[in-house]
């Protein structure tokens, strides 16, 4: 086969496919582009994940460029910063000092811990924002596990009795929305037992209802402490597989949302995101609820750490990555890039 040197562009014969068809048309200009388009990202889908820390000053998460874990001084700023751009809530996720955890995570039920000192703080210079708190016990145990912990095993209902606990101190400090991200059997319905009971039957409840055992956790478990706190317990390896799910598992996210439904969630979330646009797709279509995707760190590291490489043109797999959970059927998405998608959808709009 010989390479046919005589082909050039400018020697190609005019040619006509005859295509009555064409879906380029609708493409060929930005107007049209607009006019066609699907679906849309607006400031309206963002939820900020935001670390916190003890002290007066920030200290950058490593595998994470651009985040840093935040005094609560900074973090009542930056709730502020969200506000004037639109982000209708953030996610508190709190480096517990390690001297403050313990085998049971007893810290979680401290009414004066930094997450519920932030709450509060937030809300009184930010009222109209919605605060969103992680319920699982992992920042606060010297295991680092998401509950109780016996014979080497992470017990079920025992769990449960804790995490309502500290579901019960977020409330009682301003907490809009509980986020239960622990994957325990049955939490939500004992969450929401003891919420009403309590006098919180407004607060809401965003389930981490297919949440998965990933890889893709690492970055956060940087920032709020909990791999190292695993890594000084020789007895565990920080294997959360006997409550989160198999990565290799979709019929069974839709049985666990089905459950979180039932027990009362009104929002339910999948995790990680990108890896699992299936798993949102199939939730979103199964049961029309209010949906949402957590972009975790380790794919805020991917995006942000090959952008920095000069790898990837970081803005356009940010925004990319985020209209495809929308096209996935998100009506939302926890997303550390938050504040600068908003602003530069603020700076499009013009
Ligand atoms: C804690 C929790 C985790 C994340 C959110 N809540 C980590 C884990 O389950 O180990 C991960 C978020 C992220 O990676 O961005 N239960």
């Amino acid at each position: 086969f010989e390479r046919r040197k005589d082909v050039h562009l400018d020697t190609l014969p005019a040619a006509d496919l005859g295509l009555t068809k064409r879906p380029r048309r609708n493409r060929r200009a930005e107007w049209s582009r607009r006019l066609v388009r699907e679906v849309e990202l607006t400031t309206n889908d963002l939820i900020w994940p935001v670390f916190l820390m003890e002290g007066n000053q920030d200290i950058d998460v490593s595998a994470m460029p651009g985040v840093s874990r935040m005094c609560i001084e900074t973090a009542v700023r930056e709730a502020e910063r969200a506000a004037a751009l639109d982000i209708p809530a953030i996610a508190l996720f709190p480096y517990t000092d390690p001297v403050l955890r313990d085998e049971a995570g007893t810290e979680a039920f401290n009414s004066r811990n930094l997450v519920c000192r932030a709450t509060r703080a937030i809300k009184a210079a930010v009222p109209e924002i919605g605060i969103v708190t992680d319920v699982a016990l992992d920042p606060y145990t010297s295991h680092g596990h998401d509950g109780v912990l016996r014979d080497g095993v992470v017990v079920n209902d025992e769990s449960v009795a804790a995490l309502v606990e500290q579901a019960i101190v977020q409330a009682a400090a301003g907490a809009d929305v509980i986020a239960p991200s622990d994957m325990m059997d049955g939490r939500v319905a004992a969450i929401r037992e003891a919420l009403d009971r309590e006098g919180f039957r407004d607060v809401q409840i965003m389930a981490y209802a297919a949440k998965y055992a990933s890889a893709f956790y690492g970055p956060f478990r940087d920032a709020v402490g909990s791999s190292a706190a695993l890594n000084t317990s020789p007895a565990l390896t920080g294997d959360k597989r006997t409550y989160q799910m198999d990565p290799a598992n979709g019929d069974e996210a839709l049985r666990e949302v089905a459950l979180d439904l039932e027990e009362g969630a009104d929002m339910v979330m999948v995790k990680p995101g990108m890896p699992y646009l299936d798993v949102l797709y199939r939730v979103k279509e199964a049961f029309r609820v209010p949906t949402f995707a957590y972009q975790v760190s380790g794919e805020y590291a991917m995006i942000e750490g090959a952008a920095r490489q000069g790898w990837i043109d970081g803005d356009r797999a940010m925004m990319e990555s985020l209209i495809a959970f929308k096209r996935a059927g998100a009506d939302g998405v926890l997303t550390y890039f938050a504040p600068r998608v908003a602003q530069l959808l603020r700076e499009q709009r013009g």
